[in-house]
């Protein structure tokens, strides 16, 4: 049996953060509200000019550079993310060009905060049916450039930033499993109201792109849907909870973080939170901490991790590595 092994980390921040303090001079809100009811004390926001793109070649370029392997040893390239630098040619597709990949397979993936879920999964499934043998996934986001700055319920909530994975075929675990999952019944909870075919607002600023976001209805639905995941990928592996031992979850709200490492019988030590300086990354916050974690020595090779997200869509996801 062939498995995809991750042989590589790499994530990237943009240079300017943003305090909750720098927040209260924008909107009314206070940093003891943010951080009590998100975990967030900071967010990282792209520059005037710096694009998904740019976050996600520096983080690829770690990535490789930790795997150990060159442009011409890639041969699928999958980047999840809601903000592509344009609505066509995909990024990814620009990010073959300027990582100097060989004229491989390149995707966007947009399942909002479960991208980098999606991507792996399907870059999992490449390598496993034989059509690569070494795939670089990623997860970018400039997700500020759809915030309303004037929206207190939505603008302390997100940040910018990019993660990546080289995983490469092997005989040995690896990536153990995954599964995703979408329901667009309550697609008006979580989301944008414009778009390419619906069209766009005239005379507004970011032509009226902006998140809306039903909160407290989307957090309920967010705490239900983890446990189920998390049920449902130990299920499928035959596994009991006490066989993870890092939770490495997407990052939108400490408290959900919470809810579902207590699900899982972790410790907080176990539970790899890096939303009160990141924030809410969208599809680069699964990676973003997968790294960070990796980087600091948290995660020691053979350990079990879970990888989870939830989403706008809704969507949903889940990954049980070996690492
Ligand atoms: O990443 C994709 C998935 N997204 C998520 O998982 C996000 C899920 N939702 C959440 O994380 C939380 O619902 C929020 C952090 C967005 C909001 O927290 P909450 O505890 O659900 O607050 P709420 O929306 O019920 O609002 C409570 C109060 C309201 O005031 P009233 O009506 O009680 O007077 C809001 O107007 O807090 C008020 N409020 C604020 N106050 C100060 C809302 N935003 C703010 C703010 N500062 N920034």
């Amino acid at each position: 049996m062939t498995y995809s092994k991750i042989i590589g980390t790499g994530s990237y921040l943009p240079e300017r953060i943003l305090t909750n303090a720098d927040l209260e001079k924008i909107v009314d809100t206070t940093d003891a509200w943010i951080q009590e009811r998100t975990g967030i004390r900071q967010r990282h926001v792209v520059a005037e000019g710096e694009t998904t793109g740019d976050m996600a070649f520096h983080a690829a370029q770690r990535a490789m550079d930790a795997a150990g392997v060159e442009p011409g040893d890639i041969d699928l390239i999958i980047l999840g993310t809601t903000t592509p630098d344009l609505i066509f040619p995909s990024t990814a597709s620009l990010l073959q060009h300027r990582l100097g990949l060989r004229d491989v397979g390149a995707m966007d993936v947009n399942a909002a905060c479960t991208g980098f879920l999606y991507a792996l999964s399907i870059a999992d499934k490449f390598i496993k049916v034989g059509d690569a043998r070494r795939a670089l996934v990623i997860g970018a986001e400039s997700i500020t450039s759809l915030v309303d700055w004037e929206d207190r319920q939505t603008c302390v909530l997100f940040g910018d930033g990019a993660g990546a994975v080289v995983i490469e075929a092997s005989d040995e675990p690896g990536i153990l499993s995954t599964h995703i999952h979408a329901n667009g019944e309550h697609a008006g909870l979580l989301g944008t109201d414009v778009g390419v075919s619906r069209g766009f607002r005239e005379g507004e600023k970011n032509a009226g792109i902006a998140i809306q976001m039903k909160g407290n209805e989307v957090f309920k639905v967010a705490v239900r849907t983890l446990s189920r995941i998390v049920d449902e990928t130990l299920e499928a592996n035959g596994m009991d909870r006490s066989d993870v031992d890092w939770l490495i979850p997407h990052q939108a709200n400490l408290r959900i973080i919470s809810a579902t490492g207590r699900k899982l019988g972790l410790s907080e030590d176990r539970v790899i939170v890096t939303v009160d300086r990141h924030g809410n990354t969208s599809a680069a916050s699964v990676p973003l901490a997968l790294d960070e974690a990796v980087r600091s020595g948290k995660i020691q090779r053979g350990e079990t991790l879970l990888l989870e997200a939830f989403g706008g869509g809704f969507t949903w996801g889940s990954a049980l590595v070996r690492y």
